[in-house]
């Protein structure tokens, strides 16, 4: 991808000015929710705050791209793909936003890029930055008004950013809100369960 960020540029706002350009508005207001919810979490459970706000401006720079050149990229780079991906390839996005991250924003710490790279599935093992960046984007979700389970993830952080993270896979899945099951979620859902 040919974009050059600016060095004078503090991260937030060559976010902004990449969305900008690509005249990605909304996800740039969404980014920008989503960071200031990380950042408040991140707080609340003692965890890297620098980190979570890093990962939360950066989690959706794929936006900018189309499923089917998501597609071409993940191949391209030989990666597995997953059978959801594979049925739907903006499942990608979040992968490709953490390449985007790597390659564009020259962000090198792993755990951004982890952060980033699982926030819509979660995986096995995740990080506290992992579980704070992806509860953050689903309590800020990209759509209107208060998302349905909202009351759920509310529950689960009056106790940890794990039970959080596990009601709200399991209100997802048993109530069939996910149509096909990422890999990764399956692992991260039976991992929080024990
Ligand atoms: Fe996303
Ligand atoms: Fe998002």
């Amino acid at each position: 991808m040919d974009y050059f960020i600016s060095s004078d540029f503090n991260l937030k706002d060559n976010v902004c000015q990449y969305f900008d350009t690509y005249q990605c508005f909304h996800t740039k207001e969404h980014s920008l929710q989503v960071a200031k919810e990380s950042q408040k979490l991140a707080q609340k459970f003692h965890v890297d705050m620098d980190k979570c706000y890093q990962a939360a401006l950066l989690h959706d720079i794929s936006a900018v791209i189309s499923p089917q050149k998501m597609m071409d990229i993940a191949l391209s780079h030989q990666w597995e793909i997953d059978p959801a991906e594979k049925k739907y390839p903006f499942l990608l996005h979040q992968r490709i936003s953490a390449l985007i991250a790597q390659t564009v924003f020259k962000i090198e710490d792993q755990d951004i890029l982890s952060a980033i790279a699982c926030h819509t599935t979660l995986k096995k093992n995740a990080s506290d930055i992992d579980m704070v960046v992806f509860l953050a984007d689903k309590i800020k979700w990209d759509q209107k008004g208060e998302p349905p389970y909202l009351h759920v993830i509310q529950k689960g952080l009056d106790i940890s950013l794990k039970k959080a993270s596990y009601m709200f896979l399991d209100e997802q899945l048993k109530n069939q809100r996910i149509l096909y099951p990422h890999q990764w979620l399956k692992e991260a859902y039976d991992d929080l369960k024990k």
